[in-house]
């Protein structure tokens, strides 16, 4: 991966995503977490300290293996059951309908294919389970989204893969999950560009109204 990607761009992920601001963002969007639970991008385990006790296992994909240390220190430090494995979300290796809960946070924005993750997420996921986003993504203010198209290329690179302007529910949907809550919102004390959050619930199913 080179030089930058495997030791300097984990440690500034790692120390940038995991501010209060953003500890309270995981807090608030983990809090519905229940059952068996897949998160995707699973990063440096930022996410780890925010699961709530109604979490009964959690299993944990990444291609990467990031900051090991520091992520068999917080492994240990939870007490949920945990399985981590090092695929892609693209081809998850569970059987349909395994989890009653599947999380991402800040991980579409890299993913090479998001929608093709997207439908294997609908495809692990109970009927009545839930996918849990927390996202960044594309402004809908054009001239935000004009300046995210025009440094995309730069951001591919300094953010190892990372894009500033997928419209994240439109991809959602585009997989075939039914989108139930989005909030949009605009994160404090980050450039723009970069802190346009979709923040919302999907589900396999039909169930309810969107
Ligand atoms: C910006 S980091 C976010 C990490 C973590 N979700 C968090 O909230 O701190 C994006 C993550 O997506 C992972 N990623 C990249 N390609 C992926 C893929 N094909 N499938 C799953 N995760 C992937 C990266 O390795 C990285 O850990």
């Amino acid at each position: 991966m080179g030089f930058y990607a495997d030791h300097v761009f984990p440690y500034l992920m790692d120390w940038t995503m995991g501010t209060r601001r953003f500890r309270e963002l995981r807090q608030q969007s983990l809090a519905a977490a229940k059952g068996s639970v897949l998160e995707i991008g699973f990063g440096t385990g930022l996410n780890l300290p925010h699961y709530p006790a109604t979490v009964t296992d959690l299993t944990v994909i990444d291609p990467a293996v990031l900051l090991p240390k520091k992520v068999l220190t917080r492994l240990a430090a939870t007490s949920i059951p945990i399985h981590v494995t090092h695929v892609n979300a693209e081809r998850l290796p569970f059987e349909n309908c395994l989890f009653d809960c599947v999380v991402s946070t800040w991980t579409l924005c890299t993913i090479p294919n998001a929608v093709a993750a997207l439908r294997e997420v609908r495809r692990v996921l109970k009927p009545d389970g839930a996918y849990l986003f927390l996202e960044h993504g594309r402004s809908d203010d054009a001239g935000v989204a004009a300046w995210q198209d025009r440094l995309n290329p730069l951001q591919q690179k300094l953010g190892c893969g990372c894009n500033l302007n997928r419209p994240i529910d439109a991809l959602v949907r585009k997989a075939g999950l039914h989108v139930h809550h989005l909030e949009r919102f605009v994160f404090s004390g980050v450039p723009r560009i970069v802190g346009e959050m979709y923040r919302g619930t999907a589900t396999a199913a039909r169930a309810e109204s969107a």
